[in-house]
């Protein structure tokens, strides 16, 4: 029978025998995923983890800072890279979906690459992979690994890609995941945490980003997350976000005309983010949470609530 305390011994004791004294290194996304599999593996091997948590400059207002202290909290050996403007700068001027996805994606394995190579005789690459991601991985839906591929096509392997696989949640459904990361002590706020996307923000800003644009993001995204967890509402949402459109629509302000930027909300209900249902969020929060908005968020004029289904919408904008 399977428990997530048998499941916990039973690995820690195969990865002590697989890995013996060699070292590991493991890219933290301050996700689930990669975090039980950080721990579960620091709980076999300690010091030989090595794991590297890269800010791309899209994450959640604040996210690198806090989720790195917490990371360092629970013991783990974590290397903080901050390459936001390299990221920044690999994005500039694209605006189409899958060429950000791609810059990304190659942005990454670059400063990671870099980052592994600073480590002195690693041997192996640690992936938080779960169970859907390999039937995922089979589909090739523009995923992080579809990006990967696409890299290797055209430019040959990074040096650490020649480094030897090791998934220990491979065979584990989401669910699962979490009552592993509970069972190793795991902070229920960190196992709680909504799905983000590895691009981050940048595929919730329609059009070309820049910083202002990342920078007004995270605001307005911060204000409504905060407030779904105020009003309890963010444990009744699967996933949940704000979008940056490209447009500039009229408002008023006191006596000014004004010609800013809308955002839309969304926030959706679902059980593997193949199929999703928007949530019917109290219309008192969306009002004092639109409120909120426009009046601290400055170049935002308007805000809406985007009531589509996956499918036909995706829960992503892009
Ligand atoms: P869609 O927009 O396809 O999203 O309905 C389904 C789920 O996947 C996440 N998502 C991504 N995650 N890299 C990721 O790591 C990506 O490129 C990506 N695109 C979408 C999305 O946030 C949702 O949870």
């Amino acid at each position: 029978d399977w428990t997530p305390q048998s499941f916990v011994e039973e690995t820690v004791e195969d990865l002590q025998k697989k890995l013996g004294n060699d070292k590991v290194v493991l890219g933290l996304s301050g996700g689930v995923d990669s975090s039980v599999a950080a721990v579960l593996l620091h709980k076999a091997i300690g010091k030989n983890l090595y794991c590297i948590f890269v800010n791309n400059g899209l994450l959640r207002k604040n996210e690198f800072e806090s989720v790195l202290k917490q990371y360092e909290g629970m013991g783990l050996n974590v290397k903080g890279v901050d390459a936001s403007k390299r990221f920044l700068d690999a994005l500039a001027g694209i605006d189409d979906p899958e060429k950000k996805r791609k810059a990304i994606g190659n942005a990454f394995i670059e400063v990671f690459d870099d980052e592994a190579h600073q480590i002195d005789n690693v041997t192996w690459l640690a992936q938080g992979t779960i169970y859907p991601d390999v039937i995922e991985s089979v589909s090739a839906t523009g995923g992080p690994s579809a990006t990967i591929k696409s890299h290797h096509n055209v430019g040959g392997l990074p040096d650490f890609m020649k480094l030897k696989i090791v998934e220990p949640l491979k065979a584990l459904f989401k669910d699962e995941v979490r009552r592993v990361g509970a069972t190793l002590g795991i902070n229920p706020l960190l196992l709680g945490r909504h799905p983000f996307p590895g691009p981050g923000l940048a595929i919730r800003i329609l059009g070309d980003i820049t910083a202002e644009k990342v920078r007004i993001l995270q605001e307005v995204d911060a204000i409504f997350i905060n407030g779904l967890r105020e009003w309890g509402l963010y444990d009744k949402v699967w996933q949940a976000g704000a979008i940056l459109l490209p447009v500039n629509s009229v408002g008023v302000m006191g006596d000014e005309r004004t010609y800013e930027k809308c955002v839309a909300l969304r926030a959706v209900e679902s059980t593997d983010g193949m199929t999703a249902d928007w949530v019917n969020l109290p219309y008192e929060f969306l009002q004092k949470t639109s409120n909120d908005i426009i009046n601290k968020v400055k170049g935002v004029n308007r805000v809406v609530y985007d009531i589509s289904s996956k499918p036909p919408a995706t829960i992503e904008w892009e």
